[in-house]
């Protein structure tokens, strides 16, 4: 029920394979946005923010309803997670914002070089085993194709509970040529600078919500597309 109502919505696109990169829109109709997501879906020339690991996508819809002059989309694989956020967009009437169920392994494919504006890594999986931190959303693997999608000047966003994956993306992203960060907090909800931005703590994610109840402190890592 869930698969065919995510179907039947305008703005939630879908990739069925990996071996076929494409986006589609209904399930017959394959749907090309690179490069066009400004003219063909939103009909506007707003920057465009992408969400990634979006899950119902809460940190989108919160910037989309605060931000209308700004375009939001959120990519995440599990299809039940979007359908969540989408509804709650369809009540809403929300016109700046889509989803795309699909790996973000396949992002480059979705979107042109210097289409987005930003980037946000909200609570990702920190895949703690060393054999696998090819996998986390910071690696060099997906910076490179961070790098290519965001504008010069565009920005990195990472929030996380976890530090492995703080550490990591610290040296990550310090590393990478094409980012520069601007911007760490450790405990984001301890810091005094920190809390004056409110974008930052004033939206919170579902699984942001259950690392706060649970005690843990909430990290923060903005980087600049040099
Ligand atoms: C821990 S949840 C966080 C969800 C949401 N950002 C939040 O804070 O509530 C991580 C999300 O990343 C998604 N995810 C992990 N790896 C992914 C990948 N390679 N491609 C697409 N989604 C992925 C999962 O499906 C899951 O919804």
């Amino acid at each position: 029920m869930k698969f065919a109502e995510i179907q039947s919505l305008p703005f939630v696109f879908e990739n069925f394979s990996f071996e076929n990169p494409v986006l589609y829109n209904t399930p017959d109709v394959v749907v090309d946005n690179k490069g066009k997501w400004n003219f063909s879906f939103f009909k506007n020339l707003n920057p465009i923010i992408l969400e990634l690991a979006c899950g119902g996508g809460e940190y989108s819809i919160s910037l989309a309803q605060n931000y209308r002059d700004s375009n939001f989309i959120g990519i995440d694989i599990k299809g039940a997670r979007i359908w969540k956020g989408a509804k709650y967009v369809m009540e809403k009437g929300l016109t700046n914002i889509g989803f795309i169920r699909s790996r973000i392994e396949l992002i480059e494919h979705f979107f042109a070089e210097k289409e987005l504006s930003e980037i946000w890594i909200t609570f990702p999986d920190p895949f703690l085993k060393e054999s696998k931190s090819n996998k986390r959303l910071t690696s060099p693997y997906f910076l490179d194709k961070y790098a290519q999608l965001i504008k010069p000047s565009g920005i990195l966003h990472l929030k996380t509970d976890d530090d492995t994956l703080m550490d990591f993306s610290i040296e990550s992203i310090g590393e990478h040529p094409a980012f520069e960060i601007v911007e760490t907090y450790f405990d984001l909800y301890n810091d005094s600078e920190a809390v004056k931005n409110t974008n930052l703590v004033n939206i919170q994610t579902k699984y942001e919500k259950m690392h706060l109840s649970n005690n843990k402190t909430i990290k923060y890592i903005k980087a600049r597309r040099i």
